[in-house]
C-alpha cells in the first residue's frame, strides 16, 4: 500500500506524544510499519523505509543512539548525529513520523529490566561485543512495545542482528512481521555502514575486500572445501590485504545461525568482522546450496 507522498514529518520525542500520533491509526485498524535506526541515514536505511512504506499505511522511523549496545571503550561519543539531515532524507520520501527520544525519555531514571537475547546471539559478535545483544533485544522489544507496529524492517548488513531480533519477535509473542532488507553496497562491494565515515582513504581502498573475500568462502563452501582451512586462509588473506585484525570469519546457517553442514542441505551464511586501524567493519554473504 502506497503512502501518500507528504512533506508533514512530525517528531515526537516522548512516549505519551508517541502513543498520541499513532493512537488514531490503530484505531482505524491502520497497519503500521517501524524502521528503528541510530540515523546517520543512507541508502541502506532509505531501502528500510522504502519497503516499510509498500508493506504499511503508516510507517515509524525511530531515531535513537542506543547506549546499552555499546561497549565502555566503543564508539558512542563520536557515533555519528545528523537530525536535520536524517529528518529532510525522511521528509522526502513522505515518512509522517520520526520517534526521536533523548536517553531520559528511552531509560529515565529507575529503569532496570533488560532482555535476554536467544541462542542465535551465540558466538559471533557476542565472542567480542559481549554487552551488545543484551542492549539491543532490551532496546528493540520497547521499540515494539511504544510503537506497537504490524511491521517492522531489519537489514541483512547486521545479519545475527536480524536472526535476534527474529526470535524476539517470535519467543515474545511481539504480534509483528519482521521483514529482512538486503544488503545495500557501493559500487566495489563495500556494504553501507555509517561507521565507513571513520576509514580514511587508504582504508577505504582495503575495505572492500572484506565482501570480497566472504564471498570466495561462500563459493569454496559451496565446491565442498574444509570450513576450518577456509577460515583460517580467509583470515590470512584479509591480515595480508591491509587490515589490521580479523575478529572472525564463521559459516553458519542461515536460519538458525547454527554451526554449517553442507550435507543438511540448508541455506548458509558466511559472516565476518575485521578492523581496518580503529574502524571495525562487519558483513555476511549467502551460501546457497
Ligand atoms: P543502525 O546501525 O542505524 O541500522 C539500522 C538498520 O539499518 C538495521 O536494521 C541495519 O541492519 C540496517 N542497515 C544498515 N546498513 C545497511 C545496509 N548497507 N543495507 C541494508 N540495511 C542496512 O542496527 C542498528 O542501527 C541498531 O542496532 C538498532 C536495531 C536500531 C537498535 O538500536
Amino acid at each position: 500500500m502506497a503512502q501518500a507522498h507528504s512533506t508533514d514529518l512530525k517528531v515526537v520525542r516522548t512516549v505519551a506524544d508517541l502513543r498520541a500520533a499513532t493512537l488514531g491509526w490503530r484505531l482505524a485498524e491502520e497497519k503500521i510499519a517501524l524502521v528503528p535506526t541510530m540515523g546517520a541515514l543512507h541508502q541502506g536505511h532509505i531501502t528500510l523505509v522504502q519497503r516499510a512504506l509498500e508493506a504499511a499505511d503508516h510507517v515509524v522511523v525511530s531515531i535513537f543512539v542506543n547506549p546499552t549496545q555499546f561497549g565502555p571503550t566503543e564508539d558512542l561519543d563520536r557515533y555519528p548525529r545528523d537530525e536535520e539531515g536524517d529528518l529532510e532524507k525522511l521528509r522526502q520520501l513522505g515518512v509522517e513520523l520520526v520517534w526521536a527520544p533523548d536517553k531520559e525519555a528511552m531509560y529515565p531514571e529507575g529503569f532496570s529490566t533488560a532482555v535476554t537475547a536467544g541462542s542465535a546471539a551465540r558466538g559471533l559478535e557476542t565472542d567480542f561485543r559481549p554487552h551488545f545483544f543484551g542492549g539491543v533485544a532490551t532496546v528493540v522489544a520497547k521499540l515494539f512495545n511504544q510503537v506497537r507496529p504490524d511491521f517492522a524492517t531489519f537489514g541483512e548488513k547486521d545479519y545475527q542482528q536480524l536472526i535476534v531480533v527474529t526470535q524476539l519477535a517470535r519467543d515474545l509473542d511481539m504480534g509483528l512481521e519482521i521483514l529482512p532488507v538486503t544488503t545495500i553496497r557501493e559500487p566495489d562491494g563495500l556494504a553501507l555502514s555509517s561507521r565507513n565515515a571513520y576509514l580514511s582513504e587508504a582504508e577505504r581502498a582495503v575495505a572492500p575486500n572484506l565482501n570480497q573475500v566472504l564471498n570466495e568462502v561462500a563459493n569454496a563452501v559451496v565446491a565442498g572445501a574444509s570450513v576450518p582451512h577456509l577460515k583460517a586462509a580467509a583470515e590470512m588473506r584479509l591480515l595480508t590485504l591491509g587490515f589490521t585484525k580479523v575478529d572472525y570469519i564463521e559459516v553458519r546457517d542461515a536460519a538458525t545461525l547454527a554451526p554449517f553442514n553442507l550435507d543438511h542441505k540448508r541455506p548458509g551464511r558466511v559472516l565476518g568482522a575485521a578492523w581496518l586501524g580503529k574502524t571495525r567493519l562487519i558483513d555476511n554473504v549467502a551460501v546457497e546450496v
